[in-house]
């Protein structure tokens, strides 16, 4: 017995060195954490359980069969964020650089497949050369068994990925598939060809960073959703973006006590919106003075700003902010942040969190940039999001709500639960001057003095029709609240919707526009 145990041992002290310490002298010296370092950072204290320590890859080609080491370059298993069960994997580069063996691909399957059984998160830690060479189709298969497991696991568990060294080729994938993409700055990129092979192909000089780094995929490609400054910061990050989530798509998300009153009315949201109507304000403001303990996790901070979205809680439960945001392009909806906006929703709808969501839109962004890039298609997600969406949806126009955009943005019309608007709030099919000039076109030219007349003609309209009352007599605003009680307001319709019962007709699945 005695003897078995010392095996035990030295088999665990093996596995715990991966690629030797030489290897991990060097992934330290790049500023990287190693992949055992990672999950201990990520998980509570001492809560890890190893599956598949032991298990070795199957290639006996190219001098493989003498290289063995247990676990073969990718640590799997599961423990807990804030005491919830879930699942990790973590690619070790000091081990054949993380590449994906077939056993190894088998590793990661099986703890989805597990998560999948007991209904808890898989978080990735990826650093990985890719497919393992020296394998070649078998290691394709390994990506191809985890992307069909990601698909099937998507809006069932959450499943996030964090990119901590290279991830290449088919590589990208797996975490294209998931709900959250993590990367940190200057240590990890993501690419289908990598730098070299665009140079041969297209004769572009870039480097791995411009062409994949974590700055790049956060404010230009929108491929990441948050980027850090080093390995401890993501994880750290990672586990405050775990506190907001469900463990699956049967369960709501945890309730966090708060000190912080519902009843806290804020007087300064009174003057947040300048009188002139041209003039932005900072929406951020607005969402942070609202939200428990002005505590917000922005996703997609970098990218399409005209939209916020990300997860605060309000009264102590978690949901998901979606916000126009008049400082970027007055508030337009775009290409970018129809795309942000729907996938947000998508992702909070799964997932059993209600929204809560902040307007101020003048519209779609004019142009032809727009047109032939699709707005029409694009645009059409977020509405889709919006419409198809079943979780509770409290509706808060600050200021703006023209056109089409109107009904995008959670309007009663997508089945919104509660619709309010601030006094100042200007529902119509567009801003008084440009209605006028339409309107009253003739009018205007023929006039004597036009200028004077479509100042007339545009205050006539901005009378009529740029105020809450029009919708809200039509019962399309359920109230008008004064802005300092929009906490308030926004807590209590969010208690009426608490036990929220609502489906979709039953379908195998929509064919919403891509
Ligand atoms: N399969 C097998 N082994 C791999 C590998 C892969 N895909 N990628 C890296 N390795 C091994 C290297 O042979 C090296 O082994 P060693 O420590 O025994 O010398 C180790 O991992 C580290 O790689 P190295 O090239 O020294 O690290 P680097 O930081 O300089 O470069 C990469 C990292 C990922 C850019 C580079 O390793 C690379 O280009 N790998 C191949 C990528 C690829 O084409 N993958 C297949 C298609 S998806």
């Amino acid at each position: 017995m005695r003897e078995i145990v010392e095996k035990l041992e030295s088999l665990r002290e093996e596995a715990r060195l991966g690629g030797g310490q030489r290897r991990i002298d060097a992934q330290h010296a790049r500023g990287k954490l190693t992949a055992r370092e990672r999950i201990e950072a990520l998980l509570d204290p001492d809560s890890f359980e190893e599956v598949g320590m032991y298990v070795g890859h199957r290639c006996v080609d190219f001098g493989m069969a003498e290289q063995q080491m247990p676990g073969d370059g990718c640590v799997t298993g599961h423990g807990r964020i804030h005491g919830r069960t879930v699942f990790v994997f973590s690619q070790d580069f000091t081990v054949f650089g993380g590449s994906l063996s077939e056993t190894n691909a088998e590793k990661i399957c099986a703890i989805m497949d597990m998560a999948m059984k007991v209904g808890a998160p898989v978080i990735g830690l990826n650093d990985s050369g890719g497919a393992r060479i020296q394998e070649g189709v078998a290691s394709l298969a390994g990506y191809a068994e985890v992307f069909q497991r990601n698909v099937l696991a998507s809006g069932v568990i959450p499943q996030i990925s964090a990119i901590m060294g290279p991830c290449a080729g088919g590589a990208v994938y797996s975490p294209a598939l998931t709900d959250f993409i993590a990367m940190v700055k200057d240590t990890s990129y993501m690419f289908v060809t990598g730098p070299d092979v665009v140079k041969t192909v297209t004769h572009e000089i870039i480097t791995a960073e411009a062409l994949g780094g974590a700055v790049t995929h956060a404010t230009k490609s929108g491929v990441a959703d948050f980027a850090y400054e080093n390995d401890m910061e993501l994880l750290k990050q990672l586990r405050r973006l775990m506190s907001f989530l469900p463990s699956n798509n049967r369960e709501k998300a945890p309730r966090v006590e708060t000190l912080d009153v519902d009843d806290r009315p804020d007087e300064s949201l009174d003057f947040l919106v300048p009188d002139d109507a041209q003039k932005p304000y900072d929406m951020k403001e607005l969402v942070e003075k609202v939200v428990d303990n002005g505590d917000f996790l922005e996703t997609q901070a970098s990218y399409a700003k005209n939209i916020i979205t990300g997860f605060a809680r309000m009264d102590g439960q978690t949901v998901g902010i979606v916000a126009n945001q008049p400082m970027v392009l007055a508030g337009c909806l775009d290409i970018s942040s129809a795309i942000k906006g729907a996938r947000f929703v998508r992702f909070c709808d799964c997932f059993n969190i209600p929204l809560l969501t902040f307007v101020d839109v003048p519209g779609f962004l004019p142009g032809s940039q727009q047109e032939l890039g699709g707005i029409i298609k694009h645009g059409a997600k977020l509405l889709y999001a919006y419409a198809e969406a079943t979780v509770p949806k409290i509706t808060v126009i600050t200021r703006k709500a023209y056109g089409g955009a109107y009904d995008v943005m959670s309007s009663k019309h997508l089945r919104g639960d509660v619709n309010f608007a601030w006094p100042n709030a200007e529902i119509a099919v567009m801003g008084p001057k440009g209605a006028s000039e339409i309107i009253f076109r003739h009018e205007i030219k023929n006039a004597e003095d036009p200028e004077a007349k479509l100042k007339e003609k545009t205050d006539q309209y901005a009378e009529k029709f740029a105020n809450p009352f029009i919708a809200a007599q039509r019962g399309f605003i359920d109230e008008v609240i004064l802005p300092h009680n929009t906490r308030l307001r926004a807590i209590r319709a969010l208690r009426l919707m608490a036990d929220k019962q609502l489906s979709n007709p039953w379908k195998k699945h929509d064919n919403m526009p891509l």
